[in-house]
């Protein structure tokens, strides 16, 4: 049991451009509707699109369900980044590993989890990558992520 609700969550993918852009917008948009004052961001873990808004099927589906995410720009994720965040969800196996090995001492593994444990808990699951594939793809990313956004409102919005 943690001793204070989290409050400020950072959502990590490879590119920080298909998936946690999604995941940020999504969990950002659902902690406003909720009255919640969260700090919401995402990073990459490489470095290939950095400062590239989200990629166009992110932002269509995200459209498509009511939330803005064209303003994002990716970054990389860095070590520095476990002083600044709470929580820091990996949205998958790779990129759980990528994170261990860029933070070195800083990595703190009572932050991290894999992001859609908090949906389907103990099954180590990735969200999948959307990346190389057509539209549906990233409905189906959209849907996944939308679920387990729910149940960290669920977890975390109780204070007091
Ligand atoms: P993301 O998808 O990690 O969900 O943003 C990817 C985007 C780009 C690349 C890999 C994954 N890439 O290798 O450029």
């Amino acid at each position: 049991m943690e001793k204070t609700q989290p409050s400020s969550f950072l959502m990590v993918c490879l590119g920080n451009i298909c998936r946690s852009p999604l995941a940020e917008g999504i969990l950002q948009e659902k902690a406003r509707a909720a009255g919640l004052d969260w700090k919401v961001d995402s990073a990459g873990t490489t470095s290939y699109h950095i400062g590239e808004a989200p990629h166009h099927l992110s932002q269509k589906v995200a459209r498509i369900n009511g939330v803005d995410i064209s303003q994002q720009r990716a970054r990389r994720f860095n070590a520095d980044d476990f002083q600044r965040f709470d929580k820091i969800y990996a949205m998958a196996g790779d990129v759980l590993d990528q994170i261990r090995r860029i933070a070195g001492r800083q990595y703190d593994p009572a932050k991290v989890e894999l992001f859609l444990n908090e949906l389907n808990p103990g099954r180590n699951e990735d969200v999948p990558d959307p990346w190389y594939g057509p539209e549906p793809g990233y409905h189906d990313v959209y849907k996944l992520i939308d679920a387990a956004a729910d149940k960290i409102i669920e977890k975390y919005s109780s204070n007091v």
